[in-house]
């Protein structure tokens, strides 16, 4: 098949859609959808989330040196484009998307209690890029929902429904079935 060349641009297709919740020093709990984010490290377990200076939550996440990743499942998908699309600067996004704040364990943040994975991280480093901001953090702890837990601590990707987008098509989409698992191959060629 031919194919086509193009300039540079982010092609991560789907990338994941999670829910950042953060809190300021005045006690405000926020949160922001954000896709550009993903695994750094496993030991110590480190992410990184990429936010763009002008959001509100930038300013928060900064402030406070820590934050939460809810992954929603979904059934919030009303939620998750609703917290991409308004300010916490203007309105308060646990109110307006009918979201709980709980209380985290490590963290001042809250986590969003309908959101079945909610990890909780404090900030170690943050590198300007260009648009957006890199904010690595560290995981200090993690929740699952008792009902999606398989092996002991690990979520069950068909009962979490995670949310996938899709950056060039703008759309949301739900995970397929299961196509082999790590190393089902054993190495062996076709
Ligand atoms: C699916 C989706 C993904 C998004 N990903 C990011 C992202 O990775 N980084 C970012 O800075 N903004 C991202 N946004 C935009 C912010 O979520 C949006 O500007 C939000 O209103 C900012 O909220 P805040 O001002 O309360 O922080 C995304 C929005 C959507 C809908």
């Amino acid at each position: 098949m031919a194919k086509k060349v193009f300039p540079p641009a982010i092609v991560f297709n789907p990338a994941p859609a999670i829910m950042v919740s953060s809190q300021g020093k005045d006690g405000r709990a926020n949160i922001i959808t954000v896709s550009w984010a993903g695994v750094l490290c496993s030991d110590p377990p480190m992410i990184g989330i990429s936010i763009r200076p002008n959001r509100y939550s930038h300013g928060i996440v900064k402030e406070a040196m820590e934050f939460a990743l809810n992954f929603p499942s979904a059934s919030l998908i009303e939620a998750v484009d609703y917290c991409g699309s308004v300010s916490g600067k203007d309105v308060d996004k646990f109110a307006g998307a009918g979201l709980t704040p709980v209380p985290a364990s490590k963290i001042k943040a809250p986590i969003i209690k309908e959101c079945p994975i909610n990890v909780e991280c404090r900030v170690k480093q943050i590198i300007s890029l260009g648009s957006h901001d890199l904010f690595i953090g560290e995981v200090v702890a993690y929740h699952l929902d008792e009902e999606i837990i398989v092996k002991t601590n690990k979520a069950d990707a068909e009962k979490a429904e995670p949310v996938a987008y899709c950056p060039g098509t703008l759309e949301y989409r739900k995970l397929g079935s299961v196509i082999g698992t790590y190393g089902f191959t054993k190495g062996k060629a076709k």
